[in-house]
């Protein structure tokens, strides 16, 4: 069963058995058929965040849980929840086709609403961090379902529980924010969305006008993966000691850096660019030509292998140049 429509590198990596599940009862009779058959797992949410280096022994649920509903906290604060298959920029414009504030600095995001919380999705000085209450997930060992709160969850920079000692053990199946209905907390600080602002000739934006803003950074510079297969950011943005930062910029004036008490996170586009990587392709990979972070699958016909392979050959250089191991933020499977 080729999985290329349900990951957005578009690799056609095959799986032995395929399933869409549609709400929890048919979730456990997929994982009970996977126990009686002995099949490993690959869960696939919005299929935004995974790289496929090869075919797939085993059984892949395609999650579909759907739906959202609301619930009224107060004059200026309601809860809204969704199910783990919503498409996450579609439920970010519901929110705000309702004037529900928090999310749009997150607009046009990749994936679904259900890995979300996985790598505590950020963009433009919000994480979803800032704005989440708590989420339900299927315990895969004993099928029970729990609750995760906010500290529950311990979110970090495209870090989360759900990447660290919970990996593997548990499906997200919901999540719940609380969002602002009036006294929104515009943040628009984020330098690009300031002059984006500034270009439309807004001076008092709306949360409208700022998730436009942001769907129009996004739109110049990252491409659509419907139109060229991609993952986002396909490396994390390192950060590293401020002695090792103060010795760089010994080396290279121009290094940028956004200090965070004794270390520093400095942006991994820049130190690939440096590297000559910008536009570069190699075979059916490249990195884009306007956001060197972005690994494209350039002639639509990649193998997971050979964006792998390019990928090492991008922490090589950088690792040569800078003295800084890259991490992969993308998911290897
Ligand atoms: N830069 C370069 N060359 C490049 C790319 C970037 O020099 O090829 C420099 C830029 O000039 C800028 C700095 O790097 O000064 C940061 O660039 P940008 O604002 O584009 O953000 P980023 O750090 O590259 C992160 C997230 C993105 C998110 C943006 C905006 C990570 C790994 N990536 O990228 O997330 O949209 O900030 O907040 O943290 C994603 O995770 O898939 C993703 C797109």
């Amino acid at each position: 069963f080729s999985l290329k429509p349900y990951n957005t590198f578009g690799v056609d990596a095959k799986a032995k058995f395929f399933i869409k599940i549609h709400n929890i009862e048919e979730l456990k009779d997929a994982l009970n058929f996977s126990k009686e058959k002995s099949l490993s797992l690959l869960f696939l949410g919005g299929g935004s965040n995974i790289l496929l280096t090869k075919d797939f022994d085993g059984l892949a649920i395609k999650l579909n849980l759907r739906g959202i509903s609301e619930e009224n906290l107060n004059d200026n604060e309601v809860l809204v929840t969704a199910k783990a298959g919503e498409n996450w920029h579609e439920f970010v414009m519901f929110c705000l086709s309702k004037n529900y504030g928090g999310l749009e600095n997150l607009s046009l995001i990749p994936g679904n609403v259900g890995t979300s919380p996985m790598q505590n999705i950020g963009a433009y000085g919000i994480e979803i961090k800032d704005v989440f209450v708590n989420c339900q997930v299927l315990d895969l060992e004993n099928q029970t379902v729990e609750t995760f709160d906010l500290e529950k969850c311990r979110f970090g920079y495209r870090d989360s529980i759900f990447k660290q000692e919970g990996k593997g053990k548990y499906i997200i199946l919901e999540v719940t924010f609380k969002l602002t209905k009036e006294n929104h907390h515009i943040k628009t600080e984020y330098g690009a969305i300031t002059s984006e602002l500034q270009n439309l000739g807004i001076e008092k934006p709306t949360i409208q006008d700022v998730s436009q803003a942001v769907i129009n950074i996004r739109q110049s510079k990252l491409p659509d993966p419907k139109q060229i297969g991609n993952a986002g950011s396909f490396f994390k943005n390192p950060t590293i000691p401020l002695v090792q930062f103060e010795a760089l910029q010994q080396k290279f004036e121009n290094i940028q850096g956004y200090p965070n008490g004794a270390m520093v996170k400095v942006p991994a586009g820049w130190l690939i660019e440096q590297c000559g990587w910008k536009g570069k392709q190699i075979g059916n990979v490249a990195s884009h030509k306007l956001q060197s972070l972005v690994i494209i699958n350039a002639t639509g016909t990649a193998t997971g292998k050979e964006i792998f392979d390019f990928s090492t050959e991008i922490i090589n250089s950088v690792k040569e140049k800078f003295g800084i191991e890259l991490e992969r933020e993308v998911n290897i499977i």
